[in-house]
């Protein structure tokens, strides 16, 4: 397993590009499933999960063409094989999940494994199941798998979720454009990743009205055809290397970053005294000199504060003036970063969903553990504000959501080794 060695206490000059959103991509692979006709997409992050769902794709009988390094991906679901998507792909990456939907929606059935929990809480899926359940699908757990038929296909219905979850919302809106009738989500989410699949989808043919707001209707048609697509940049992965810049000093320009749908991130780093500049191709981040200032956060659904933004918030105010509250509201354990962050001397107290953090004057650098993907990142934030050295072992979970991070923040003054874990 690879660790980063990180040496703290350089500033960030420069220009990083931003990749193609990985949240956004691995369900516009999906939705391949649900036409027999070429799909092609472009601007794809080359990542960890990226593969993995291109690998549980070919299982199921997709041809995939996608050469290491090429940021187009070119999938044709022409013969599926197989309707299952075994425990082994489904286990290490939650979103293989949403082949679920396509599969019931074009093929009429199909058997995937439960995706359990994960470090940051238990995760379920019942939204999804129900919402399938409401449109007439026949569904079974046994032995770990879910089994779901709808042998004359799904029907249009009213799906009233109980919370705006991404993955239910997209879930549903996939599955519906094959259905017969229409499908309204109400308190559907408004995450800008669910407009870029029903842009796909629309693209592909699909009736879809009212993406981004709390209502989506989708009138089912009878086929779906392919598309050349391009995948949304990440604003998640801009917003983290926003947070970098702002930890570590200097003048980073984020190229092609997503500044419409990163307003309440730009919002808390003026707060804290960062100057954050939309230009014509992107964001301007830049911090001289001055400390920076405690923001409390508020986690919520889009557009509110990201919960994939909050660990690199967290690590940001460790070293701020003052005193921050941050208060998440979307998963139930998701401060496993704070203690890694005390071991770089941060003063940080978790109490149930709020974490209080105490801005001290410096960290030091440590050898730390990632935990999951978005708390990893938030370690090497720390590490790059911290005296001395730091290392962050086990990023396996980086490698899940961040393309080429070392180089893109070497290529602006970072220092950041890759090397074989101590483990
Ligand atoms: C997606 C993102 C993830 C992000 C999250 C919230 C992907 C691949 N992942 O995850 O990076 O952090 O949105 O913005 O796009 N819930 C249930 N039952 C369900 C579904 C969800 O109780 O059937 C709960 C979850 O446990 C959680 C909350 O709803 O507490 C929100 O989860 P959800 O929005 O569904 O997150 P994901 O789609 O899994």
């Amino acid at each position: 397993m690879d660790k980063l060695t990180i040496r703290g206490g350089h500033q960030l000059n420069g220009k990083i590009r931003i990749s193609g959103a990985k949240n956004s991509a691995l369900k516009l692979m999906a939705a391949a499933l649900l036409t027999d006709e070429p799909v092609e997409l472009r601007n794809m992050p080359n990542l960890a999960d990226s593969r993995f769902m291109a690998r549980l794709l070919s299982t199921l009988g997709v041809d995939v063409y996608w050469p290491q390094g090429d940021s187009t991906c070119r999938l044709n679901a022409a013969n599926i094989s197989s309707t299952i998507a075994p425990y082994d792909l489904v286990r290490k990456m939650r979103a293989t999940f949403n082949v679920l939907g396509p599969l019931l929606g074009r093929i009429g059935h199909a058997t995937v494994s439960l995706p359990g929990g994960c470090a940051i809480g238990a995760r379920p899926v019942n939204f999804h199941l129900d919402a399938f359940e409401a449109m007439g699908a026949d569904i079974v757990i046994e032995q770990g798998y879910v089994k779901a038929a709808a042998i004359r296909g799904l029907n249009g219905a009213i799906i009233d979720l109980p919370f705006p979850s991404v993955g239910a919302t997209e879930h549903t809106m996939m599955a519906a454009t094959l259905a017969k009738g229409t499908t309204t989500i109400n308190n559907a989410a408004r995450e800008p990743e669910i407009i870029d699949i029903a842009n796909m989808l629309k693209a592909m043919g699909a009736k879809i009205e009212g993406e981004g707001t709390s209502t989506i209707r989708i009138e089912g048609v009878d086929k779906l055809k392919g598309v050349s697509y391009s995948v949304m940049p990440d604003r998640i992965e801009a917003g983290t290397y926003a947070m970098a810049a702002a930890a570590a000093g200097g003048d980073v320009l984020l190229e092609g970053a997503p500044a419409a749908e990163m307003t309440s991130l730009l919002e808390h780093l003026r707060k804290a005294g960062v100057t954050a500049t939309v230009e014509d191709n992107g964001v301007r981040i830049q911090r001289n000199g001055a400390r920076l200032k405690a923001v409390d956060v508020d986690v919520q659904p889009h557009p509110g504060f990201a919960t994939d933004l909050q660990a690199q918030f967290m690590a940001l105010m460790t070293v701020a003036d003052g005193t921050s509250t941050i208060t998440e509201n979307i998963f139930e354990n998701r401060f496993l970063h704070a203690p890694e962050l005390n071991r770089f001397g941060a003063d940080i107290r978790v109490q149930g969903k709020v974490a209080t953090v105490h801005g001290v004057d410096h960290l030091v650098g440590a050898p730390v553990m990632a935990t999951d993907l978005r708390a990893s990142v938030s370690l090497v934030i720390a590490g790059l504000v911290a005296e001395g050295e730091t290392e962050v072992n086990r990023i396996y979970h980086l490698d899940r959501g961040f393309e080429n991070l070392e180089e893109k923040l070497n290529a602006c003054g970072a220092r950041i080794e890759r090397g074989a874990d101590t483990e």
